[in-house]
C-alpha cells in the first residue's frame, strides 16, 4: 500500500515507518523543508515538501504522493513542557490540529485518499460518571483552566476528520506514549522532572492515565488501515492506572526517590486548575472497542512491566 505520513519523524512517526517498511508497505512523508525532508530520505521515506498551513501546498504535496491511505501524527510538542505553561506549550499543537487537519483532510478527498488515521487523545474526557471511559464519552470541551484550549482544538480536528465526506475517517485516541523517544523515557522530560521530585501526587492522585507503549501506539496504527468502521477508537493499555499507583512505580523503576505528596490546594496554586485536574479527576480509557475491531493486542499490556522493561535498559 503507499502510505503519507504527516508526522514522520516524530515519537510515534519514526517506530511506525519502521514498521510499515518490514511490512513491504511503500512510505511517504511530508516535510516543512528541504533539511526535513533529508531526514525523510535518510529513512527510507519518499519526502514531499509543503506548508502545512497552506492549503495548496498541502493539496498538491498530497496529489503528489497519491497515497491509498494518509496518516495525521502532526504535534508540536516540547521536550520539556513545563506543566504551569501547559496552555504555551501546546498552542502550536492546538493550532496543527485546528488549521492543518481541514487543508489535509480537504487534500485527501480532492487526491481519493481511500482513509485518513489521525492522532488524537483518549484523556480528554469530561471528569464524570465510571472511572474508565469508552468512546462514547463525551469531551471535556467546557474545561476552563489551561486544558481547555487542547480539549477544543482536539474536538475541532476530530470533527474535521469525520465529517469529511468520500473519505474514512478514523480517529486513533492514543493514551500517554511511554518507551523510546517519549517523554516517558529514561532520558524523558517527565522523567527528568520526576528524578528532581518535582512531579508530585496531588491531592491524593486519584486521576486515573491510560499508558500507551510506543511500539504498541504504532503497532496498532498499522492494524487500522484497512478493516473496522470509520469512527473513534482508545488506543491504550488494558490497565488504567490512578496517579498515586503509577507514578512511585514509575520514580521506583527510574531510579529515583518517591515522589513528594502535596495537597491539592496547593498543586492549584503552584502549576493551576488543570494539573489538579490530571492528578485527581482524569478518567482512564477502554481500548475493548479497538480489540474487538482490528483483532489487535499490545505487546505491552501492562504499564506496570512496560515501565519495568523502558527503564531495564538505563
Ligand atoms: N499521546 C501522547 O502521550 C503523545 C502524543 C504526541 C506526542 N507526545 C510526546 O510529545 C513529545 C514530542 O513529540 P514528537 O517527538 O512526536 O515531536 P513533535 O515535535 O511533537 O513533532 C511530531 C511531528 O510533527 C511534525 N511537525 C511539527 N510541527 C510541524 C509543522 N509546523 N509543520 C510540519 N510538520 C510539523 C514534526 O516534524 P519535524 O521533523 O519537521 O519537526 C514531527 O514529525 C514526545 O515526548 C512524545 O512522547 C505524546
Amino acid at each position: 500500500m503507499k502510505i503519507l505520513i504527516a508526522g514522520a519523524t516524530g515519537a510515534i512517526g519514526r517506530p511506525l515507518c519502521r514498521l510499515l517498511q518490514a511490512d513491504g508497505h511503500e512510505v511517504a512523508g511530508l516535510a516543512r523543508s528541504a533539511e526535513r525532508a533529508a531526514a525523510l530520505r535518510a529513512a527510507g521515506v519518499e519526502p514531499h515538501v509543503c506548508d502545512v498551513y497552506d492549503a495548496g501546498s498541502v493539496h498538491d504535496a498530497v496529489a503528489a504522493a497519491a497515497p491509498e491511505v494518509l496518516i495525521h501524527q502532526l504535534t508540536a510538542i516540547p521536550a520539556n513542557v513545563d506543566i504551569r505553561r501547559y496552555e504555551r506549550d501546546f498552542a502550536q499543537t492546538e493550532r496543527l490540529r485546528r488549521e492543518a487537519t481541514p487543508h489535509l483532510m480537504a487534500a485527501a478527498r480532492a487526491a481519493g485518499v481511500r482513509r485518513v488515521l489521525c492522532q488524537s487523545i483518549s484523556f480528554m474526557t469530561a471528569p464524570q460518571g465510571p472511572r474508565i471511559h469508552d468512546e462514547s464519552a463525551r469531551s471535556f470541551t467546557e474545561a476552563q483552566h489551561q486544558f481547555g484550549p487542547m480539549v477544543r482544538a482536539t474536538d475541532a480536528m476530530e470533527r474535521s476528520v469525520l465529517g469529511t465526506p468520500d473519505v474514512e475517517g478514523v480517529v486513533l485516541r492514543y493514551g500517554f506514549f511511554y518507551g523510546p523517544g517519549t517523554s516517558y523515557s529514561p532520558d524523558g522530560g517527565i522523567v527528568a522532572e520526576i528524578a528532581r521530585r518535582r512531579f508530585p501526587v496531588a491531592g491524593g492522585g486519584t486521576g486515573v492515565s491510560s499508558f500507551v507503549h510506543i511500539d504498541d501506539a504504532a503497532a496498532a496504527t498499522v492494524a487500522a488501515l484497512t478493516g473496522g468502521t470509520p469512527g473513534i477508537y482508545n488506543v491504550c493499555d488494558d490497565e488504567p492506572a490512578a496517579m498515586h499507583e503509577w507514578l512511585p512505580a514509575m520514580a521506583a523503576a527510574a531510579g529515583a526517590k518517591p515522589p513528594r505528596r502535596v495537597p491539592a490546594f496547593l498543586a492549584r496554586l503552584a502549576a493551576g486548575a488543570h494539573a489538579v485536574h490530571f492528578a485527581t479527576e482524569m478518567r482512564g480509557n477502554s481500548n475493548a472497542k479497538f480489540k474487538r475491531t482490528f483483532g489487535w493486542t499490545p505487546s505491552h499490556p501492562s504499564w506496570q512491566e512496560g515501565f519495568d522493561e523502558v527503564f531495564a535498559t538505563r
